[in-house]
């Protein structure tokens, strides 16, 4: 017998995912502070696919493995050599083989995280808020969870998890609670149950002096208390864009819609953990102007969580979708001109990353070829996100706009909620849909797309999306005023008001405007920050598109400035940047290294890891 259907390989897991599939997992940890680890154990519920099976082999990563044993017999095991970024198989050797494939079994690993873990970081007391006490976040996606538990770490594998876990601050997860017990000397015992089935990706933790206020009918604000008043008023629109979201697709499946707002290293803007979305404290801007984040993570509930990419080659059906959603979200709360000015801004995301990467290169491809072990974080970039969209744009714009496009959407997740899918999978149901319901008419429209170059080809998309530009125009002209003033000793043309009527978004646009113009002469940077003031304006994306401006054109008064920024926050889109640019500035270079090498601690892992790679201190 033969249970396997469509367990196409993933080429970023080690697990043999042909024999053997796990469908629920538990957790029981307990959590030290001192030593900086989790320890505990896991529980694996696993069932076979074939017949004869003789082995589990799992995902690992830095794992201290103490014991390996079903139903209470210790079974042997290897750790297999590590591969640079998809770590350590875990070979489990059965007893005797599984006869039949189907029979369930149930795996039990002892284990310690290790100080090496990628998963998670933990904090010292200086470096919360509060300053009292440690804290800890873990942040598994793409391929991290086998950092911090043994499993199938692939997104093609869904499961449902629980977890018991103990700790002497207070516990949250990607989960629905479902007790509390105190222990003796100062310990509490938490249970969490995700019950809706998700990829390992999502599994999520967090642990810290945390504090909760209700934001919504079902959703709650988690942080430090020191930020709690600010959060709940940058955040009290949650349940608005929920509803929107739920207005598109189908209805909120989690039950719970709750907000993290992490310590300053984070290093993602947000992770749409279920349950639990994890975000970014730079988007406490105090002018609810960075809130798209949540709505873009709120998308992923639908977008990714129900419906799941099938390995990291096909994340842009996570990633291009949510965006598609969020914008959508936005667009219906704020008017279509400002989902449009989302696309420009997004537009040029794109370009950026298409140009460091550059237009032939493998990573700007929709669907990447993972095969040859290249690890996902090194391929993160706008390209996943924004060739996505266009390329859900340009179909909405085929088959005739939103309201013949936007019904396939929800059917879309109907069809496939629950399940992990492929782009193939994904194109055949478009097609499926359009001519079941709209017929012959609209195949001939999708086939006027041309679908080889979108998904397998590289650089930019080959369509022009011809964003409106009702909102952009104003900072385009007034970017355009400084760019010809360049060689101009009088600049008494400008005055502050030039800017007082732009929002957060439109200061964005003018800014990267003129990143794309030859780098501008020092008087201009000067004159332009005496009027509008950029340096002093606290908006993390101004402040970084602002930096970066000045940093391009060797701008040194800013350079402390940058290091102010790139030191309080850890967040990659922009320290990523800001490192690279700083590298590569007049008097720059050292200061980059310096500043890394001192604060290398501060960062999560995964953020010093690929800080120290674009900074040339790592291959
Ligand atoms: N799921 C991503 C974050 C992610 C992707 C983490 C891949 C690790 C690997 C999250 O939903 C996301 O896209 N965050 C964006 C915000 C957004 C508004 C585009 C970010 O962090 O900038
Ligand atoms: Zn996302």
């Amino acid at each position: 017998m033969c249970l396997h259907h469509s367990i196409a390989k993933d080429p970023s897991s080690l697990a043999n995912l042909k024999q053997v599939k796990n469908t629920h997992l538990h957790l029981d940890w307990t959590i030290s502070f001192d030593k900086k680890n989790i320890s505990g154990h896991v529980i694996l519920d696993l069932h076979t696919l074939e017949d004869n099976v003789d082995k589990v082999i799992l995902d690992s990563s830095y794992l201290d493995i103490q014991r390996v044993s079903l139903n209470e017999q210790d079974l042997t095991y290897t750790i297999s050599e590590r591969h640079p970024c998809l770590g350590s198989a875990l070979t489990i050797q059965l007893a005797q083989p599984i006869v039949t494939a189907g029979t369930k079994f149930q795996l039990k690993i002892d284990y310690n995280t290790t100080d090496k873990c990628t998963a998670i970081q933990f904090l010292e007391p200086e470096q919360t808020v509060g300053k009292k006490q440690p804290y800890l976040f873990s942040q598994c996606q793409a391929i991290h969870a086998r950092a911090f538990c043994p499993c199938q770490d692939s997104p093609a594998i869904k499961l449902t998890y629980s977890a018991s876990v103990t700790s002497p601050l207070p516990v949250i997860m990607s989960a629905l609670k479902t007790g509390e017990v105190q222990g003796t000397n100062g310990l509490t015992t938490y249970g969490f149950e995700q019950r809706t089935s998700i990829p390992s990706y999502l599994i999520a933790i967090a642990a810290g002096n945390l504090v909760s206020r209700e934001i919504g009918p079902r959703s709650s604000v988690w942080c430090e208390p020191e930020v709690i008043e600010q959060a709940a008023w940058e955040f009290n629109g949650t349940e608005e864009f929920i509803r929107t979201g739920e207005d598109l697709l189908t209805p909120y499946e989690w039950g719970r819609y709750d907000l993290l707002i992490l310590p300053p290293s984070f290093p993602y803007g947000g992770m749409e953990n279920p349950c639990l979305t994890f975000v970014t404290p730079t988007l406490l801007a105090g002018d609810r102007s960075a809130v798209d984040v949540v709505a873009h993570e709120i998308a992923h509930s639908w977008m990714g969580n129900l419906v799941t990419t099938h390995n990291w080659e096909h994340f842009w059906l996570n990633e291009g979708h949510t965006v598609f959603i969020e914008r959508k979200i936005t667009g219906r709360l704020h008017g279509e001109a400002e989902r449009q000015f989302s696309a420009i801004i997004g537009w040029k995301a794109l370009k950026e990353s298409v140009e460091l990467f550059g237009t032939d290169s493998p990573a700007t491809v929709l669907k990447p070829d993972l095969s040859s072990g290249i690890d996902p974080d090194d391929y993160f970039s706008s390209v996943p996100y924004e060739k996505g969209f266009n390329l859900l744009y340009h179909i909405e714009k085929v088959v005739g706009g939103g309201d013949i496009f936007e019904p396939f959407l929800k059917s879309y997740v109907g069809k496939f909620a629950g399940q992990s899918i492929t782009t193939e999978q994904w194109k055949d149901y478009l097609y499926e849909y359009f001519e079941k319901n709209h017929g012959q008419t609209l195949v001939d429209k999708l086939n006027t797309i041309d679908w080889n170059t979108w998904i397998n080809g590289p650089g930019m998309p080959p369509v022009d999306p011809e964003f409106d530009t009702t909102l952009a125009k104003q900072c385009y002209d007034l970017a355009d005023r400084w760019d010809k003033a360049r060689d101009n000793t009088d600049l008494s043309g400008f005055t502050a008001s030039d800017v007082e009527s732009f929002s957060a978004g439109q200061k964005i646009v003018f800014l990267e405007r003129l990143t794309d113009c030859a780098p501008l002469p020092h008087a201009l940077i000067r004159k332009m920050d005496e009027l509008y003031q950029l340096t002093k304006i606290r908006n993390a994306d101004i402040r970084f598109r602002w930096q970066n401006l000045c940093v391009v054109t060797s701008y040194e008064p800013i350079y402390p400035e940058v290091v102010e920024f790139i030191t309080e926050q850890g967040r990659m889109k922009f320290v990523r940047p800001l490192y690279r640019l700083l590298h590569e500035a007049k008097n720059g270079k050292q200061l980059a290294i310096d500043t890394f090498l001192k604060h290398k601690d501060f960062y999560h892992p995964i953020a010093a890891t690929l800080i120290e790679k674009d900074i040339g201190l790592k291959q």
